[in-house]
């Protein structure tokens, strides 16, 4: 197994891509901290790993607050003893996120906090054991708008993972020497719910589709299987740095 002994801390792992890498880790040995806002399917996507035979654990968290964040991470601590992988998955990204124009100061205050702040705030709590211990990897969920404009805009969005990857350079230069590892992933479009107000009908559909060089959506799979790798001791040599799984989309020009 890929990730024996190991513990991982994942969060927005009630749904979509997280929970299923807290399902694929626990499958490869890791003990898994879930957390999410989303309590119910949280409780029960740990349910699910522990009737597998894995070892989860939820707790509720806010991953946006401070105060969540630290108990997240003490939780996990005190239950598991240690915290390996911390794997900043939580996002949101809100249909009246459009151009600076029209989204409202609100909106990007909201999204920079769940998508920017959490990321900080799950650091800053996580990283002083992951010092003590001289190891640990970080896996920080971008996104491949970071590399191209959209005639559609999410401003918010896109300016909040880019500071993720700001992030992770700088986290992999500062930590590097206490043998913490910090990487990202940038994916393109992945048919979980986050994408469903934009797949409003065929043409939406289609009109994404047509930029894909490999010709169909992502689907989980090509993602938390990456996500695996940085996880796991294979990538002991690999830092500060990031991998675009997009399908060919931000490769195309015409
Ligand atoms: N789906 C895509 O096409 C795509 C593409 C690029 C990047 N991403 C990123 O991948 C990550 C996972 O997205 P997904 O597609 O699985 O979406 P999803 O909506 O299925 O899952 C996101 C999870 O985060 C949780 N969450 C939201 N706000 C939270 C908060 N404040 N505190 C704790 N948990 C919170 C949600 O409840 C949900 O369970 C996100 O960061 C997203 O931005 C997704």
């Amino acid at each position: 197994m890929r990730l024996q002994n190991k513990v991982a801390l994942i969060t927005g792992s009630a749904r979509g891509m997280g929970r299923a890498a807290a399902e694929l880790f626990a499958r490869e040995g890791a003990s898994i901290i879930l957390t999410d806002i989303a309590e119910q399917e949280g409780i029960e996507a740990a349910q699910s790993i522990q009737a597998a035979g894995g070892k989860a654990i939820f707790v509720p968290a806010n991953v946006a607050a401070a105060k969540d964040v630290q108990h997240l991470v003490e939780t996990g601590i005190s239950t598991f003893g240690a915290i390996d992988i911390l794997y900043n998955n939580a996002g949101i990204m809100p249909a009246a996120d459009t151009s600076v124009i029209d989204t409202s100061e609100e909106t990007w205050d909201h999204i920079m906090a769940v998508n920017l702040k959490s990321t900080f705030l799950c650091c800053k709590y996580t990283l002083p054991y992951m010092v003590k211990q001289q190891h640990g990897s970080i896996i920080n969920i971008s996104s491949m708008v970071v590399f191209l404009g959209s005639t559609v805009p999410q401003e918010a969005y896109g300016v909040s993972k880019g500071g993720l990857l700001a992030l992770t350079k700088s986290l992999a230069v500062q930590y590097g020497p206490a043998g913490i590892r910090c990487n990202a992933i940038c994916p393109g479009p992945i048919n979980t719910g986050l994408l469903d107000h934009l797949w409003t009908s065929e043409e939406e559909r289609n009109r994404r589709l047509t930029r894909i060089p490999l010709g169909r959506f992502g689907l989980i799979n090509d993602i938390i299987y990456f996500a695996l790798y940085l996880a796991s001791d294979e990538s002991s040599w690999t830092t500060g740095t990031w991998m675009t799984i997009d399908g060919g989309i931000s490769s195309n020009y015409f």
